[in-house]
């Protein structure tokens, strides 16, 4: 067989070694890839090799095949072997660099808590709750009709204008709630009496944001229809609400208002605590401050929602959770429930 051939072949074998030898003590795994790459690849030094065997005469090929077999042979298990040990080596440095060590202190966690709109929204409705009260739903994107008509409210009323509600159609026949007390309309479509729900909620309204108002807020309606139900049954369910949220010796009064869907109709205001009563800044000088809406359902949304204000009576009320939040915690921006500042919630 050619000499010059053969001796070819043992340079090549003889670089591709020292080149492997050169890549481990450099501990250097993407030279040995790259070395694989060249000699064994398919563009690689040992194909090219093999591509030569046509010219040879037919009796040299199967030992010269041989030969160049066992070259490839040789490169693919030293290749192999420094693999292998480059491989553990650098999994043994990654160990060390990463070792944790679990005897250092651990970070303090720092636990969040109750947001104090919720506390106050769950403390209430615990309250209801206990007075056996069930809680019901209804939809924020509410029919105009649920929200106004059959409250009462009809076309025209200052309360549905475009000013102060979020319609969905050109048409104003869907809206984004303005009120929970659409939620009584569908309780009362969808219940026989004795009905004695509330219903806590979002709702929206068209109104700039400052330190009373917001265009997203909370509710809670409640709704009370049995035979021989009077306004001291809401005065004493008020009442309850209110020692249980801001203490025994809590001062209430109903003082008359007006609302479409109640006759007679009130609200419900609480003595100054921080004045007692006397006047102050956070009273503007009234002494009390008002909490709530509330009365007698008006007879018309009774029959409106096929209850028979001959046989049925009942009261209702609507509380802004924002503003309880606001009397318990003596918050007096709104605008500070809504930020997620952590120095302001951390302190209730
Ligand atoms: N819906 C009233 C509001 O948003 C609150 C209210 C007043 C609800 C009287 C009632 C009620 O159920 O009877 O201001």
């Amino acid at each position: 067989m050619d000499n010059n051939l053969l001796e070819q072949i043992a340079e090549i074998r003889a670089a591709a070694l020292d080149a492997i030898v050169a890549a481990l003590e450099a501990r250097d795994l993407p030279s040995l890839a790259d070395i694989r790459v060249r000699h064994l690849g398919k563009k690689g030094v040992i194909t090219s090799i093999l591509k030569t065997m046509g010219q040879l005469p037919a009796e040299e090929r199967p030992k010269f095949g041989a030969f160049v077999n066992s070259l490839r042979e040789t490169i693919e298990h030293e290749l192999e072997v420094a693999n292998a040990k480059l491989g553990s080596a650098a999994f043994e440095e990654r160990l060390k660099a990463e070792a944790i060590d679990v005897t250092i202190p651990a970070k303090p966690a720092h636990f969040g808590h109750t947001h104090p709109l919720t506390i106050v929204h769950d403390e209430a409705v615990d309250l209801f709750l206990t007075l056996g009260f069930t809680v019901a739903e209804g939809p924020e994107v509410e029919l105009s009709e649920y929200c106004f008509d059959k409250l009462n409210t009809p076309k025209g009323h200052p309360a549905r204008d475009r000013q102060d509600t979020f319609y969905c159609d050109e048409e104003e026949t869907i809206c984004l709630r303005t009120q929970t007390s659409s939620v009584q309309i569908r309780t009362m479509e969808n219940l026989k009496p004795p009905i004695r729900i509330i219903s806590p909620g979002r709702v929206y309204r068209k109104d700039e944001v400052d330190a009373t108002h917001s265009p997203i807020f909370h509710q809670i309606e409640g709704l009370v229809i049995d035979k021989g139900i009077t306004m001291g049954n809401l005065k004493w369910t008020l009442n309850s609400l209110m020692r249980g949220l801001y203490g025994r010796d809590v001062q209430t009064r109903l003082r008359p208002h007006h609302f479409p869907y109640t006759e007679p109709s009130c609200e419900l205001d609480i003595q100054c605590f921080e004045c007692g009563g006397k006047g102050c800044r956070l009273c503007k000088d009234e002494g009390w401050i008002e909490l709530l809406g509330a009365g007698m359902v008006h007879p018309k949304v009774l029959s409106g929602c096929g209850i028979d204000p001959g046989v049925y009576s009942g009261f209702a009320f609507g509380i802004g959770i924002e503003r309880l939040a606001m009397r318990r915690f003596g918050i007096t921006d709104m605008r500070l429930l809504y930020e997620n500042d952590a120095r302001f919630l951390k302190q209730f």
